[in-house]
């Protein structure tokens, strides 16, 4: 592949709106294509963005160098080994698959056929968080020991016209928001070796709230409430929660204590917000951060994983980190499950943090 690589997206729901908008940041990409299993969603998102609209056999057998995966979580797996497959580097929305097994194969599969797999979410290459990272590195906080990371939300219910599908294996908060944390925690202090996790169903009476269906119970087929104590490489603890259990409300946390201050850091959901810092002085400060500009949004993992290439070089937001993240997702739920810790066996080369 030389030049500009030609990408093409297969699922074009809600999030693909984002990614399409977004390319205009970048240069080493151009959205060409799009395809759906649902043919009205990729002829609208091909007329709003003036992409050739394919069907996913066709966009598979094209000329697109990249399959940009923007799938639900379900079919993640089937659509990855099927670009591999043909010859496509994959670039994936979060979360990498619905099972740790059909995790460790999409990587697998990309390692044996020699071809680039990245993975959302890409925050941690932000600016806020690329500044965070260096004031960790340049000894800002002491050396981190504790990272606390909360997500609290009520759940899609109320909203989203088909809640259920974040009740569904694959979903729930651990698996829908944590990744959004546990990559942040990974890529600002190291990789994870222990686990041990609670996970609780507290409220399974649940309905659609909008919506066609609005008022269709439907059933929990994941924890609604997970809290896991997980100890990195470094010797250093994450305290994450991760709950659909609030009456109503968003909390986002997160933070990172070191051994002569803290780091407060924006919601890892988004590209923006506030970084703060305590020092030895015990007073908080609001810390300038060094923004990317328009590439300060989704489609900068794509982009690294793209110059990576050309470079000859591993990429940031990689198959292998999902990978990690998943393991470490899945080892939280088994730990509750067994009632004891659990050791990992998948990890990462620490991140290296990606120029501003
Ligand atoms: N919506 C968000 O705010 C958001 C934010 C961050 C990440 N994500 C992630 O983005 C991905 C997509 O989410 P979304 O909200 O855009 O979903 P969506 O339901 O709005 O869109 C998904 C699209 O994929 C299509 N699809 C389903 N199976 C397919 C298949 N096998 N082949 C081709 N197309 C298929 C559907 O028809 C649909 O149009 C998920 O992995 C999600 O976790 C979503």
């Amino acid at each position: 592949m030389t030049g500009v690589a030609r990408v093409g997206i297969v699922g074009c729901g809600v999030i693909s709106r984002n990614y399409a908008t977004g390319a205009a940041g970048f240069d080493s990409f151009e959205i060409v294509a799009c395809a759906d299993v649902d043919g009205a969603s990729a002829a609208k998102l091909g007329e709003e963005f003036g992409l050739e609209v394919l069907s996913v056999d066709e966009l598979l057998a094209s000329d697109v160098d990249v399959v940009l995966n923007l799938t639900p979580p379900f079919a993640h797996a089937e659509v990855i080994l099927r670009a591999l497959r043909a010859g496509k580097h994959v670039y994936t929305e979060k979360t990498l698959t619905t099972t740790l097994g059909e995790a460790y194969e999409v990587v697998a599969e990309a390692d044996r056929l020699g071809l680039r797999l990245g993975s959302a979410p890409d925050t941690f290459l932000s600016g806020a968080f690329t500044t965070a990272r260096t004031l960790i590195d340049d000894g800002a906080i002491g050396e981190p020991r504790l990272a606390v990371a909360s997500f609290l939300g009520a759940g899609p219910d109320a909203w989203h016209p088909n809640a259920d599908i974040f009740y569904r294996p694959g979903a729930g908060p651990l698996l829908d928001m944590g990744p959004y944390y546990l990559t942040a925690i990974a890529a600002l202090c190291g990789p994870y070796v222990r686990v041990a996790g609670r996970a609780d169903v507290l409220r399974a009476d649940r309905s659609i709230g909008s919506g066609p269906r609005e008022g269709e119970r439907f059933e929990v087929h994941v924890p609604t409430h997970v809290g896991a104590t997980v100890e990195l490489a470094s010797g250093a603890l994450a305290q994450l929660t991760t709950s659909f259990e609030l009456a109503e409300g968003y909390i986002a946390e997160l933070a990172i204590h070191g051994t002569e201050g803290s780091l407060e850091l924006p919601d890892p959901n988004t590209f923006g917000g506030p970084l703060r810092i305590r020092g030895p002085r015990g007073e908080w400060e609001d810390v300038p951060v060094a923004g990317r500009g328009d590439r300060d949004t989704r489609g900068i993992g794509l982009d690294d994983m793209l110059r990576s290439l050309a470079a000859g070089c591993g990429h940031r937001a990689s198959g292998r980190l999902a990978l990690h993240v998943m393991e470490t997702a899945s080892a939280i739920v088994r730990s509750s499950d067994e009632g004891r810790s659990v050791d990992l066996e998948t990890t990462i080369d620490a991140v290296e943090p990606l120029a501003a």
